[in-house]
């Protein structure tokens, strides 16, 4: 399809605006969570907002099987401890393609497109631990690919972060694979030309501003910048390009300046570090969701790259290694509730998961009687709760973070409560925590009450969403594009 394809189309005769074909709206699926959202909930909610290509980090059983004839494009991931059996035979790799991928499409029919063999296995903090492994696992899985009779259809490929190029010049025409994986970069990139498999990378943004106290904040985001990068007769207003058209340039100059990207993961978080708010996530992800409805490409490479944001929905057990910001991805809270708004083309915005199940309207706090100046009795209690559960909210620049000492103990009192499903003993530490009815969120700091998972939506799909699907969509707009004739505009 080409950029036109992309383009809003404006019909005389029926007036409407219609996106025709080719768009694609893809998102990242984690599942590091105590209380995963049911499956099926979260195929109505990426169906009813609009994404049809998903990206799993592994293939769950449960969220493939959900996923059989939604029309949602999947990837598949393989988490990087699996890299050094697959990379071993040929037969792990057979063993794993039949279990994981080649069943759901034939008997579940999932549109399973991609295998992502790895996860950013050369990002630098790893060393060496998976340079020796994944390339021999990409290659074993294509073979079972073939072997299976799903190589046309299925392509591997492997996300790679960032870190695997950089500029020699500082300027995106500089770039190149960083030296010491630059020869398994190209032989990763020739083995991918050749299967017709795309490259992926992760870009963020947010992480070079959270990183750089100096990073001209407006060059994060898309709306133009103040200090634009100018290379030659290109002109960069933010880093996403730039650092997109680093790695044009280094597959320019190593001979595959064709080769297909997507962005396999890029987005901005809400709470746990100063610059994730919900306004700088709605301001990014509205920037980039504006792009893909556009179609816009990139200064050096005008085709767009399909991009997958991250993330759907918070996830509440991911490790805080990289920053308290880390369970906090999503553009739907841990129970689907839309935590900003988004025009997401057509008029439409945002909607909620429907049919959630909710623990009792209950929260547990610090009783009245109990005194927040008892210092060490209070900070060990809330050490321990916030040792079984998430407390990346109470940090400083946080949206919890200017609750006075009383509060504080509560939140962290309360998501222990929640995480361990409002049970009866969950809600004491020293007796000094009693249970109200009445909810302490207050000023943008939300005090949760879980979802219940053991409750899930029984079999059956849940009622059709009210949107058709995108291949009808397609046909409607060729249809139209014949009978009436068009205007083509970008938006
Ligand atoms: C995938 O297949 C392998 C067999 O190779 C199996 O051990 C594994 O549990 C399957 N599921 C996932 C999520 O990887
Ligand atoms: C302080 O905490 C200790 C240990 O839980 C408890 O024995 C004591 O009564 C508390 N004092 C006040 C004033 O709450
Ligand atoms: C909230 O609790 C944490 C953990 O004990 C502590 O570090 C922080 O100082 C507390 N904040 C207030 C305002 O009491
Ligand atoms: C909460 O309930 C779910 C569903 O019954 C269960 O799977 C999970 O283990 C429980 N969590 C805790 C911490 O008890």
């Amino acid at each position: 399809m080409g950029p036109e394809s992309h383009k809003c189309l404006l019909f005389f005769i029926i007036g409407a605006c219609l996106v025709a074909g080719g768009l694609g709206l893809g998102v990242n699926w984690g599942t590091i969570s105590t209380h995963p959202l049911p499956p099926k909930i979260v195929v109505k909610l990426l169906k009813d907002n609009g994404f049809n290509k998903v990206k799993l980090f592994e293939a769950d059983h449960g969220a493939l099987t959900a996923l059989g004839n939604s029309g949602i494009e999947v990837m598949v991931g393989i988490p990087n401890d699996l890299l050094a059996t697959l990379a071993g035979s040929v037969q792990a790799a057979v063993n794993w393609v039949n279990q994981n991928v080649s069943g759901f499409v034939s008997r579940n029919g999932v549109d399973i497109r991609y295998v992502a063999v790895g996860n950013e296995p050369f990002l630098k903090d790893y060393g060496d631990r998976f340079t020796h492994t994944t390339f021999p696992a990409l290659q074993n899985i294509q073979a079972a690919l073939i072997k299976a009779g799903i190589a046309h259809k299925v392509k591997a490929t492997v996300p790679l972060n960032a870190d695997v190029y950089q500029s020699d010049t500082t300027l995106p025409s500089g770039g190149n694979f960083r030296a010491d994986i630059h020869d398994l970069m190209i032989s990763i990139v020739k083995f991918l030309n050749n299967n017709a498999a795309p490259l992926m990378v992760n870009i963020y943004p947010f992480l070079s501003l959270n990183s750089d106290p100096n990073f001209p904040i407006d060059f994060a985001f898309f709306e133009g910048a103040s200090n634009p990068i100018v290379d030659g007769t290109l002109t960069y207003n933010n880093v996403f390009e730039a650092n997109y058209d680093t790695l044009i340039s280094a597959l320019e100059k190593n001979g595959f300046p064709n080769l297909p990207v997507i962005i396999g993961e890029v987005g901005w978080p809400t709470d746990g570090a100063a610059n994730a708010n919900l306004k700088n996530a709605r301001k990014f992800n509205q920037g980039l969701i504006n792009r893909i409805l556009q179609g816009k490409g990139t200064p050096k490479r005008r085709t767009p790259p399909d991009v997958y944001i991250f993330s759907l929905i918070d996830e509440d057990s991911k490790s805080v290694a990289p920053g308290n910001f880390e369970r906090h991805w999503g553009m739907f809270y841990y129970d689907g509730g839309v935590k900003y708004q988004l025009n997401m083309g057509r008029g439409k915005s945002l909607v909620p998961a429907k049919r959630v199940k909710y623990l009792a309207k209950k929260w547990c706090v610090m009783s009245p009687q109990a005194s927040p100046s008892n210092t060490s009795s209070v900070a060990d209690s809330i050490g321990y709760a916030c040792q079984f559960a998430d407390c990346t909210s109470l940090g400083y620049g946080s949206s919890c973070g200017n609750l006075d000492a009383r509060s504080n103990a509560s939140y962290a009192f309360n998501m222990y409560y929640q995480t361990k499903n409002q049970s009866a003993g969950a809600c004491n530490f020293n007796n000094m925590a009693t249970i109200t009815t009445t909810d302490p969120s207050q000023n943008g700091c939300r005090f949760e009450i879980m979802i219940d998972i053991s409750k899930t939506p029984k079999n059956g799909s849940p009622p059709s969403s009210s949107s058709p699907p995108m291949s009808l969509q397609k046909m409607v707009g060729i249809i139209l594009i014949f009978v009436a004739g068009t205007i083509s505009f970008a938006p």
